[in-house]
């Protein structure tokens, strides 16, 4: 049963890349709720600008895949914010490469950043979700669910499809200790995350003007249509949902 003061209650929440696109989203309609936010990422100025929309967001300089990095994530979200409550592990890189292209440090920059850095932060946060019955999202991605594939980008579809593997099995191994897990899988949207890759504006236009005639919806999403229902599946109005990941696509999987 969901009461109002449940509702209103105003949670600690951390968004690992909330310096950018659908974390930085996530980030701002967290605050906008009421939430205090913590938004973890690489780069400060990016992280600024986030913070800088509202008073209740927090920025921490981390590298998630660092050693120390998942620690120190939780330690400062216990420090700063007096608890958590949910954890959004949001950051993640991709780089493509057909399977001869594959260059070592970049696969393991993919499974370290998508896979094992959301592992270690969540086990890190264990403690602290199970003190308040907290919430974990993971942000997969829809290009790699159920039997699809993803040439040129396998390795990414790879973290991704095991991303969602261990929202299902922590949903079931962390239901005894009152934590949720759910995962979001949005399909494309328009987070300037190309424009970071290093194409240049124009051919990330082009990229997404050319996909935009498979998408039902007939549009690339918004990072806002993600960041809501991030904060959305984190509510206790959603207190059934439960290793159940969610796709936002406009459509584009059911093709
Ligand atoms: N955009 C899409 O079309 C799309 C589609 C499907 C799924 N997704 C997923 O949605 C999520 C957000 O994507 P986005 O498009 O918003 O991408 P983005 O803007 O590139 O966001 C990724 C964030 O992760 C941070 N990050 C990367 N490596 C990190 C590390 N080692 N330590 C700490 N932070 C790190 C980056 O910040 P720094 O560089 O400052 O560290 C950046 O803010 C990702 O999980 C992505 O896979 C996106």
């Amino acid at each position: 049963m969901v009461t109002s003061s449940d509702r209103t209650h105003a949670r600690a929440v951390v968004v690992t890349g909330g310096g950018t696109g659908i974390g930085r989203a996530a980030a701002c309609a967290f605050a906008e709720r009421g939430d205090r936010v913590l938004v973890v990422g690489r780069s400060e100025p990016t992280l600024r600008e986030t913070a800088d929309t509202h008073p209740r967001i927090l920025h921490l300089v981390a590298d998630i895949c660092e050693p120390q990095g998942p620690g120190t994530v939780v330690d400062t979200a216990l420090e700063r914010l007096g608890g958590l409550d949910v954890l959004v592990n949001n950051a993640a890189t991709a780089s493509f490469a057909d399977l001869p292209g594959l260059e070592h440090e970049s696969v393991q920059a993919q499974v370290q950043t998508n896979l094992v850095a959301p592992i270690l932060l969540t086990q890190k946060a264990l403690k602290a979700l199970e003190a308040s019955g907290g919430v974990v999202v993971n942000v997969g991605s829809a290009g790699a669910l159920g039997l699809r594939s993803l040439p040129g980008n396998a390795v990414y579809g790879a973290t991704k499809a095991a991303l969602d593997h261990l929202t299902r099995t922590w949903a079931v191994e962390l239901a005894d200790r009152g934590v949720r897990v759910v995962g979001i899988a949005p399909g494309l949207i328009d987070t300037g995350v190309g424009v970071r890759a290093g194409m240049t504006r124009e051919a990330y236009d082009d990229f997404l003007a050319g996909m935009t005639p498979r998408i039902p919806s007939g549009r690339v999403g918004a990072p806002e249509e993600i960041g809501n229902w991030v904060v959305r599946l984190s509510e206790p109005e959603a207190s059934y949902v439960n290793g159940t990941v969610v796709t936002i696509d406009g459509g584009l999987s059911v093709t």
